[in-house]
């Protein structure tokens, strides 16, 4: 009598490990359009892709902000907006650079394989010690080192930023490659993803929008101020006259109507016909944004006047971490040889 075994059952596949990405922003009290666009959208979107850590970066903050109350309140109300503008605490994790001080250590073993030249050639470095003249402190110079540590410990392969964290990324791979090729190969090379407005001019049109400059919109605002912010933007600085054409390719607030509705080729239009004038070009933007924002303000004015809540997915983020960052500190503390 034969009998038949039954098939093997085929192994059951371990379910695909979605890839890594990091993503840190600072508690800088304000969310502005620059932050949105180039990349706290994305931040949203790669959530459901990726497996996704999002981190406000209150290490980093320090090397400007020094009022811990101050520090305390915006860490808080950062992470309020972000959970306001779409971050899912179920489908990402959200925490608190301090909370996970793990990074600490491992920027001070990634400085030593990061020559001081590299760190002295950093745009942002330099645009720092013009900003802060009396405040040109250590952990400026060792920033980009602790931004590579946050990406590495989770060693996270993508981040989404903007376009002005090019150079950040560029010295983490540097930093990765000189700790790999040292102590053998620990860490992938992590690799930016933009949005489809890698650089968001501020209201003067020509600088990037950031909150030093003070040339923000900011999104969670007061409509109010959303107004004032967009009808304070320059346009066409040689379009004197309401009549005379525009030219919407040099304008920030027509390059500024791509992104909120399908008419922004008729907007620019308008402008260069001189059918439109500046000013009913900014008043449609300012509705726009009001608009779009409106429900993630209110939200935001939900989780702020509850803290607990938003403490809580913090907390919970920071655990939820532990045990990766304490696996990659193992692993580096053994490979540089301090077990
Ligand atoms: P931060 O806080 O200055 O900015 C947060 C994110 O917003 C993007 N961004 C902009 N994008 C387009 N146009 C603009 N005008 C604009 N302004 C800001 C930034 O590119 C960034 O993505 N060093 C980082 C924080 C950081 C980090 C990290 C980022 C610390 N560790 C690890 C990535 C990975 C910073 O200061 O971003």
């Amino acid at each position: 009598m034969t009998t038949e075994l039954a098939p093997v059952p085929a192994p059951v596949a371990a379910p695909a490990e979605r890839p890594r990405i990091f993503s840190g922003i600072q508690p800088s009290g304000v969310v502005h359009l620059g932050n949105d666009l180039g990349a706290i959208r994305n931040y949203v979107r790669l959530q459901s892709e990726y497996e996704a850590i999002y981190c406000i970066v209150d290490y980093h903050a320090l090397t400007s902000t020094h009022d811990a109350a101050v520090l305390r309140v915006r860490t808080r109300e950062m992470a309020a907006a972000l959970l306001a503008l779409g971050l899912d605490p179920a489908r990402c994790t959200l925490f608190v650079q301090s909370h996970r001080p793990e990074h600490t250590e491992l920027a001070w073993l990634l400085a030593t394989v990061t020559p001081v030249s590299w760190l002295e050639r950093t745009p942002t470095y330099k645009e720092k010690k013009l900003q802060q003249p009396d405040d040109v402190n250590h952990a400026l110079l060792t920033y980009p080192i602790l931004q590579a540590a946050d990406i590495v410990i989770y060693k996270a392969s993508r981040v989404p930023v903007g376009k002005d964290q090019s150079a950040h990324l560029e010295l983490s791979r540097e930093i990765v490659r000189t700790f790999n090729s040292r102590y053998g190969d620990t860490f992938p090379e992590p690799r930016a993803v933009f949005t489809d407005a890698p650089t968001v001019l501020g209201t003067d049109g020509v600088r990037k929008m950031s909150k030093s400059l003070g040339n923000t919109i900011e999104v969670l605002a007061d409509p109010a101020v959303i107004r004032k912010q967009v009808m304070s933007m320059v346009t066409d600085t040689k379009r004197i006259l309401r009549t005379d054409h525009g030219r919407p390719e040099v304008c920030n607030v027509c390059q500024l109507h791509r992104f909120f509705g399908p008419d922004w080729e008729e907007i620019q239009e308008g402008e260069r016909t001189a059918r439109t004038g500046c000013v009913d070009t900014k008043n449609l933007l300012a509705d726009r944004i009001v608009a779009r924002y409106a429900a993630a303000r209110e939200r935001y004015l939900e989780l702020i006047a509850h803290p607990a809540e938003v403490d809580g997915i913090l907390e919970e983020g920071a655990d939820r971490l532990r045990p990766k960052a304490e696996a990659t500190m193992d692993e580096v503390r053994e490979k540089m040889g301090l077990r």
